[in-house]
Formats: structure tokens, sequence, C-alpha cells
């Protein structure tokens, strides 16, 4: 990677983290109305099967979302998980703990994601990065440090903002606007996924995810302050809402239907099978 765009994505990193501090309202306005994290959550889930961890992580817990619906799928009366969730952003913390305050085994801790180990050292069965890894610039520091963390068979599960897709999977931001550059987020999620590859102590499987997505979804996604600022990171928020207006606007005129991408990956820790 050369000097400048080292420097670019250091800068997009940070200017990522102070827009996420500015927006659990908004965000956690995005999800009453779309319950996109709860849906995403419950399918990284479901793809871990046969594993059921009760010793979960979550990296990157935001305003909760992710870690009670793990939470609701995991745990029972007959079933005590203990979830430890962490987040960097006071702000988003804050609004978890509010909501999900006194939920049995939910626990919620400010932390940043590539220095785990100098506050957790039980092994866990499960770990969970709920749509974050996209947005942690040093998320190769945070996943060598969680596996440290992990048993051996425990699993990570990944989820990711993959970006916006055309029919035939071209990028349709980039077709309506051809000089116009962005992010889908401060790191493209190719870096987590040839990163996972290189890591021999782990069994990977992705999975690719594609959803058709009207204009008024893909306003009020982009319009989630960390979102646009991957977009537009030097503009102020409120500046960068009517150019996201104007782009959805155009974009399916232009482009054709729009259809969002997510990507999950389970990395199961154990030895791969000689091929
Ligand atoms: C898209 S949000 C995740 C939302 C979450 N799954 C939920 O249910 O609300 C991404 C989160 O990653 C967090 N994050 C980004 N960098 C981080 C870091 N270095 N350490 C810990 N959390 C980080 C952000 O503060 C933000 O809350």
């Amino acid at each position: 990677m050369s000097v400048q765009e080292n420097t670019e994505k250091h800068f997009l990193g940070n200017v990522v983290a102070r827009n996420v501090d500015q927006g659990p309202l908004v965000y956690d306005l995005f999800e009453e109305k779309h319950h996109l994290l709860e849906s995403l959550t419950k399918r990284q889930v479901e793809l871990i099967v046969p594993s059921r961890p009760s010793r979960i992580l979550v990296v990157g817990c935001g305003t909760g979302i992710s870690a009670m619906t793990i939470s609701n799928m995991l745990s029972s009366s007959d079933r005590q998980t203990r979830i430890f969730a962490v987040d960097v952003s006071e702000q988003m913390l804050n609004r978890a703990k509010e909501r999900y305050r006194n939920i049995p085994g939910l626990f919620f801790i400010r932390g940043d994601a590539d220095n785990l180990e100098s506050f957790f050292h039980e092994g866990f069965d499960g770990i969970f990065y709920t749509p974050s890894i996209f947005h942690i610039p040093n998320f190769r520091e945070s996943v060598r440090q969680a596996s440290g963390l992990l048993v051996p068979e425990g699993v990570i599960s990944i989820c990711g903002f993959a970006g916006l897709f055309g029919e035939n999977g071209e990028d349709p931001v980039q077709k309506a606007f051809p000089d116009f550059r962005h992010n889908a987020g401060a790191v493209p999620f190719q870096e987590a996924e040839s990163f996972f590859e290189s890591m021999p102590e782990f069994r990977t499987t992705w999975v690719d995810f594609r959803m058709e997505a009207a204009e008024e979804f893909v306003f009020d996604y982009l319009s989630i302050p960390s979102q646009s600022s991957t977009l537009f990171p030097k503009l102020p928020y409120l500046d960068r809402i009517p150019k996201i207006r104007e782009i959805c606007a155009t974009l399916e005129g232009k482009a054709g239907p729009v259809f969002m991408g997510w990507k999950f990956c389970m990395a199961r820790k154990g030895r791969r099978l000689a091929s």
C-alpha cells in the first residue's frame, strides 16, 4: 500500500469513528424502521450451526442490537450464556446500557477492538464481529487477539457490508457517477477476506448475500452518520444528506435495480484438512 493510500485509510478510519459517536439516535431510528442489524445478526447465528456458543464476545457492539439478538437466540431458561459486548464509542455503549440493562448474562464493556487481550482472559467459544469489521481500521490486530481468546473449534463470525451492486454485479454508484470515488467502509471487505485466508489456524466458509434495495432503504442506510462519512469524509453531516438524496434518486434510473451486498465469514479454529 502506498503512503498516500495508507494516509487516506487512516483519515477515513478516524472520520468514521468520529461519525459513529454522533450517530446512536439516527442509527437506532434506522434499525427500528428496517431491522437490518437484527436480520444480519440472526443470519450470523444461523450460519455457525452446529455451533451453539455459550461464552461469547461481541466486537463493535454499537447500541447493543446484535448482542441482544444473539442473547435471544442462544440463551434460554435452561441454557445461560455469558455475552461480553465491546465497543470503543461511549455514546453507542451508553445507549446499549440504557436499553438492555438487567439482561442476565449480557455485559457491555468499553474497549478497543485491537486491545482485547488486555482485558479478556477467558476462552470464548464464539466471537462475533456484528457488522463492525469494516469500521475497524486495525482489524488484523483485533482478529489476531480474538483468535488467541478462542478455544479450539470455537468460531469467529463476521458480517460486513460489501457495497452496492447492479443486476450484473457492477458498482451502480460508479456507473451513475463515473468520477465519484467512494468506499463501503473504512476497510474494504476484500482485505478482511485475504487476511483470514492467510491464517492457517482457521477453516473458513464465506457466504455472499445480496438483497434488492429500494431507494428509500438505500437513502436511510447511507444517511447513517458513519456510513455517510465513507462517501463524503470531508463534508459536515448535514451537507452530505442532499448529496446522498441526489445519488439515490438518480441511481435506479441510470444503473437499474440496486442490490445491497453483505458478506459473512465463519472461521472455525482448527487445522485445515489437507486438500
Ligand atoms: C455498524 S456499528 C455495529 C452495530 C452493532 N452491531 C449494533 O448492534 O448496534 C460498528 C461499531 O463498531 C465500533 N467500532 C469501530 N471501531 C472500533 C474499535 N476499534 N474498537 C471497538 N469498537 C469499534 C463502532 O463504535 C460502532 O459502534
